[in-house]
């Protein structure tokens, strides 16, 4: 709010009018081409094949709602979005806009109208793409059946809605990528990795910090997610074949020996990465070896929880827990994950440890796991799911941090 308030004030005084201005009015203007030109079948094919890999659906489509015909809430640290209809209904979709209409969206984030779109629309990823990948997916949405449905008005607290705010918000973070970026040819498998995972997969939304307003990062560090705060893990990849077939395995089965996506993460592979060709998972998993690996945080060597909180956990370990994940934690194959050795377990934070037992869940479905086993929720007092986190967490030989009921508690109440 502040740092907003100092770039308009920056602004101001600098006479930087002009480049808000721009910002605000300079846009491509509306086009009057003719829409919908028909499109071949392979044209169509590839540009259905890139909307699951941009995982439009995943965004685009309310819960129990028609595909593509937007109106999901998304929550931001700024209040609740709803994204657009993308069907070709003339009124309502986007049926009325042109290929270029729809470049600008992806590559400028302005909508028909020259409206500024909210960056809860991952434009600052999407305007990576080539524009030939813009027309397939384009030629691809016009060919859905139009949807007439309005999606609810956006719920921004002031000033983040205003168009002024969205300017200013460009100013500090947003440049469209320069032509030969997005037309560059991406032969080689790390730079179709990056592509993918920077362009089109926009992984940086959930896996990259943000600033105090929402400014993106491209670093893959890993970043907390507005609402409940599930974190989004850094995505460095450990070098050799080994690593990069298990990478593959968990995108494209949501399972792998070590574990199984869970939450957020579910979503993506339900609605987008399983549907990736493998070609272009082993690609963006040749891009991520390529990152540098993020050290774990400095922590100084965990403390143990104490005795008596251990033996609450191991408690409430064998009552809620052992059935399935088993005794050692040693899991079920192909049922229930192992709880020994698991990523979600051992993370620097406990938050997503603490968000799967409260809510349960399923891992995805996918064809190679067509009907996963489910995990049932389970409502705990603080104090209790302290005890059982740290006991998961301090137990096999884990010696990741313990968990307090204060920190369960902070967890809790977050919006
Ligand atoms: C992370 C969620 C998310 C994903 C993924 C996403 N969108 Fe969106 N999109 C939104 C939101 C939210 C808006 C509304 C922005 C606004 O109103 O300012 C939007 C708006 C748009 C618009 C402008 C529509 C209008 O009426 O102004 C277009 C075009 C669009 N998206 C296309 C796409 C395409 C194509 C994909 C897949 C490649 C995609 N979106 C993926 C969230 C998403
Ligand atoms: C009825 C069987 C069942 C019970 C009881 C159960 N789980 Fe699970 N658990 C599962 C299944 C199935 C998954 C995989 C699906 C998912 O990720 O949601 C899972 C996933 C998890 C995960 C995510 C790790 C990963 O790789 O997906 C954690 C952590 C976890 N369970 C911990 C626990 C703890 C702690 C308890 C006791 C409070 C518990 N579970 C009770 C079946 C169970
Ligand atoms: C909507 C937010 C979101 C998006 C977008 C997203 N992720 Fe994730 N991802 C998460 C969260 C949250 C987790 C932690 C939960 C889990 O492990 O399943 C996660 C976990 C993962 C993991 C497991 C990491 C580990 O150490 O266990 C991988 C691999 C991964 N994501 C890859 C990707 C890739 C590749 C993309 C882009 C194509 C992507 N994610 C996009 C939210 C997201």
């Amino acid at each position: 709010m502040l740092k907003l308030a100092a770039a308009l004030g920056v602004a101001a005084v600098l006479g930087l009018g002009a480049l808000l201005a721009r910002e605000l009015w300079g846009g491509p203007s509306r086009s009057s081409a003719a829409p919908a030109v028909a499109a071949d079948a392979a044209t169509l094919a590839r540009g259905a094949y890139l909307a699951r890999l941009g995982n439009c659906a995943g965004c685009h489509t309310a819960r129990g709602g028609v595909p593509l015909a937007g109106g999901r809430a998304i929550v931001t640290p700024f209040g609740t979005v709803y994204s657009s209809n993308l069907t070709p209904d003339a009124e309502t979709g986007l049926g009325a806009w042109s290929a270029e209409d729809f470049w600008g969206a992806l590559h400028h984030g302005r909508g028909r109208d020259g409206r500024l779109l909210l960056p809860a629309f991952p434009f600052t990823a999407f305007t990576q793409l080539t524009r030939a990948d813009s027309d397939a997916l384009y030629a691809h949405l016009m060919s859905q059946p139009p949807v007439r449905y309005t999606p609810p008005p956006h719920a921004l607290r002031f000033p983040y809605g205003t168009q002024l705010a969205q300017a200013a918000w460009r100013l500090l973070y947003f440049t469209p990528a320069q032509p030969e970026v997005s037309s560059a040819p991406r032969t080689d498998p790390v730079q179709r990795g990056s592509y993918l995972v920077n362009g089109l997969g926009h992984c940086a939304a959930c896996h990259a910090p943000r600033s105090a307003l929402g400014g993106p990062s491209d670093s893959l560090i890993g970043g907390h997610m507005p609402g409940e705060g599930w974190w989004a893990p850094p995505l460095a990849l450990a070098p050799g074949p080994q690593a990069a077939e298990e990478w593959v395995q968990l995108l494209r089965t949501g399972q792998s020996a070590r574990g199984s996506t869970s939450g957020p993460m579910a979503e993506v592979v339900l609605h987008s990465t399983q549907h990736w060709q493998v070609e272009d998972l082993r690609a963006a998993a040749a891009y991520l070896q390529t990152l540098p690996p993020v050290a774990p945080p400095a922590a100084s060597p965990a403390a143990a929880a104490p005795a008596s909180v251990l033996s609450q956990g191991q408690r409430l370990y064998t009552t809620h827990c052992a059935d399935c994940h088993g005794a050692q934690g040693q899991g079920a194959a192909g049922a229930y994950p192992p709880l020994a050795g698991n990523p979600t377990v051992l993370q620097p934070t406990a938050i997503n440890l603490m968000l799967v037992v409260r809510h349960g869940g399923f891992a995805p479905a996918t064809q190679a796991h067509p009907q996963p086993y489910g995990m049932p929720p389970l409502d705990l007092s603080d104090a209790d799911m302290a005890a059982l986190l740290s006991f998961v967490r301090q137990s096999w030989g884990h010696q990741a941090s313990a968990v307090s009921e204060l920190e369960v508690w902070r967890w809790s109440s977050r919006q």
